[in-house]
């Protein structure tokens, strides 16, 4: 299902009209993106912003982390919740430096492998990091696409999921440069314009490509029957 201008439509606003200034994206060290990517996937940006500063303080890269002692990790994370994520960051630390020579791999197949790194964060690595032209779909860039697409079918199946998986790849760029834009661009727009509820679709760079705005359908997208 072709979107035409999709691509460069996201680029476009996020270089006019995105986030700039958010500390991980002043690096395309992947430990740095991967850290924040660990921590935004069940916590607010704001709340990040002061954990981030502190836990780089105190390890600033992935051979520290891995040498860390469990507890003085479980302490920095104190307060941002779902522990497992602290966990699988010290395990992941250690694997990049036993099985990788201390350097991230700089494939999203093989990022996910590492404990931790699911299929949308490790595709966020790859592009920001790596220019590597692979779709991300997290929460808000599952209803970004979902209305954009009109996509009726439940996100609660799997292999409905796995269909959106595959339309979002196939709108990624064509050209790699433009990766780490158009996957801050989807995020961005999530997070801003393309609201849950009342989505701000007058300031939307897809508005006149939107199948759920068409319909005046909006809040209708995406369909999801469990949770
Ligand atoms: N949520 C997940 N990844 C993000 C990023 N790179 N910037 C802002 N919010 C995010
Ligand atoms: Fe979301 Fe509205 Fe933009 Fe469609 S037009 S993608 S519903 S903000």
């Amino acid at each position: 299902q072709p979107v035409p201008g999709f691509a460069s439509r996201v680029v476009r606003w996020q270089r006019a009209h995105g986030r700039h200034s958010l500390p991980w994206q002043q690096t395309r060290d992947p430990y740095r993106v991967w850290l924040s990517e660990v921590m935004l996937q069940q916590t607010q940006v704001t709340t990040v912003l002061g954990y981030y500063a502190k836990f780089l303080e105190r390890f600033p890269d992935v051979t520290a982390l891995s040498a860390a002692d469990i507890d003085d990790v479980f302490s920095l994370w104190s307060g941002l919740g779902y522990y497992s994520r602290a966990r699988n960051l010290h395990r992941c630390a250690q694997e990049v430096m036993l099985k990788h020579g201390g350097a991230f791999p700089r494939s999203a197949q093989e990022l996910q492998t590492l404990p931790g790194i699911g299929r949308s964060t490790a595709a966020a690595i790859a592009a920001f990091c790596f220019d590597e032209r692979i779709a991300i779909l997290d929460g808000n860039v599952k209803r970004v696409l979902a209305r954009v697409l009109a996509f009726d079918a439940d996100l609660a199946t799997a292999t409905n999921e796995k269909l959106l998986w595959s339309q979002a790849q196939a709108l990624v760029p064509a050209r790699k440069d433009d990766m780490p834009a158009y996957t801050q661009g989807l995020m961005d727009l999530g997070a801003t314009v393309c609201l849950a509820r009342s989505p701000s679709c007058l300031l939307c760079p897809l508005h006149s490509q939107c199948g759920a705005a068409a319909a005046g359908k909006q809040e209708n997208y995406p369909v999801k029957t469990r949770k």
